[in-house]
């Protein structure tokens, strides 16, 4: 009997299929049915027996969905299944979503995962329980959603050190931005249709307070050196408070405001902040817009390395997913990883850093206004053509401990907004 039903399942070519769960059937599990579905053939080039999903789960029905007969309520079922190998992990949050990935490679299950808040705060302990049961923890969707550029950094670049990292890693600030820059559409409509289209995060205070793009630099510094920073460790700054005449004066510079969060090596330790920057036009990050995620690298061998694509979104998100999935099955090769929390100091207090900064100043007169932030900043740039009743500068580069001391110390009068100049 039992002999009979393995026949049949071998004759059914499904003993071969790559069988898979995805968890949480949202904007990207259900794109990841989807990519599997639609893209089939390409897929078969790396696994000729293809991907099944054995089993989706949600607290959701989904009557209608050709895959309603696959939803199951309880991880066990999907954990006990000695047919399932790899688990996509689409839910978000940190809780249960470490509980179930714990279990699955407990189980010794392959977990892939789009969750960048998990990776961020646990990415340490998962990884370390994959190696220990010889299965994959694979995030590439967790940064950049359907860029390669975490792959890249472990394969093509293994050979080389990451110096540095400036990004635009949040699709929904980068679509508003863009909408309010290039169509005047204000900073609540512009959020509702990132919304609609599936870019924001379930609670969009994440992207647009910068939270979102730290958990992904917090990874990829993680991924350039091994060492995991705590949140607290990482300065974050939000884009709420960027004002049309704040935009107004970048594009008169021939400037982009823009969220980037960065990384730099610093003698053995790092420098690791997210906040809105006036981008350089010279800097290909400027001209990234709409949905658009930008990230730079700088490396020690190979200099400047740029990638570029759709940061958020169902398909791109999940095509990532699917790829993972499938370098889970193949077990391919990839430098290994093995992360630790980073030491307390690791990362440098923030106001360490130093920048060059676009002030603007209320004034009556910009001229007077010019000498006195001369002598408190040094040969500052005066911009033309500024809003009546405002003086706006460029700074030279100083440290930030330094512009904070002169702004909170009234030396430079009433300062109504201070971005800091991404070269
Ligand atoms: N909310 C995220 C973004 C989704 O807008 O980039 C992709 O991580």
């Amino acid at each position: 009997m039992r002999l009979a039903a393995a026949f049949g399942k071998i004759k059914e070519g499904y003993m071969y299929m790559t069988n898979i769960a995805i968890l949480g059937f949202g904007v990207v599990g259900s794109g990841i049915a989807a990519v599997i579905e639609k893209n089939a053939l390409p897929i078969q080039r790396m696994l000729p027996d293809g991907i099944n999903v054995k089993y989706i789960l949600d607290k959701r029905d989904f009557p209608g969905s050709p895959l309603a007969d696959r939803v199951v309520r309880d991880i066990s079922v999907i954990t006990g299944d000695p047919d399932v190998s790899v688990i996509c992990e689409a839910m978000g949050g940190v809780h249960p979503a470490f509980e179930f990935t714990m279990a699955a490679l407990n189980a010794g299950k392959s977990v892939v995962t789009s969750n960048k808040e998990l990776v961020a705060s646990f990415g340490d302990e998962l990884m370390s329980a994959a190696d220990k049961n010889g299965v994959k923890y694979l995030f590439e969707a967790s940064v950049g959603g359907g860029i390669p550029e975490i792959r890249s950094m472990r394969t093509s670049l293994a050979s080389d050190s990451i110096l540095k990292i400036d990004g635009i890693m949040n699709g929904t600030t980068n679509y508003i931005l863009t909408r309010m820059k290039n169509d005047g559409v204000s900073f609540d409509a512009a959020l509702a249709e990132a919304q609609s289209l599936g870019y924001a995060e379930s609670n969009p205070t994440a992207d647009v307070d910068g939270i979102d793009a730290q958990r992904k630099i917090i990874i990829l510094a993680a991924v350039a050196t091994d060492r995991l920073a705590a949140d607290s460790s990482v300065y974050t700054e939000t884009m709420t408070k960027i004002s049309a005449l704040d935009a107004d004066a970048a594009s008169r510079c021939g400037m982009a405001v823009k969220l980037i969060a960065s990384y730099a090596a610093l003698d053995g330790k790092m420098s690791l902040f997210v906040c809105p920057r006036f981008v350089k036009g010279s800097n290909m990050l400027s001209h990234i817009d709409d949905v658009f995620n930008g990230i730079m690298l700088s490396t020690e061998m190979t200099g400047d390395v740029m990638f570029y694509g759709r940061g958020a979104g169902s398909y791109p998100t999940a095509a990532a997913m699917v790829s993972d999935v499938v370098a889970a099955a193949k077990n391919s090769a990839e430098l290994p990883m093995k992360w630790k929390k980073a030491e307390d100091g690791f990362v440098i207090p923030f106001e360490e850093n130093s920048f060059s900064y676009y002030i603007r100043i209320k004034a009556d007169s910009p001229a007077v206004t010019g000498e006195s932030v001369r002598l408190v900043v040094g040969d500052a740039e005066t911009l033309a053509s500024s809003p009546v009743g405002y003086a706006e500068f460029i700074t030279p580069k100083i440290k930030e401990k330094d512009m904070r001391a002169a702004v909170s110390g009234g030396s430079l009068g009433e300062v109504e907004s201070l971005i800091r100049v991404l070269d």
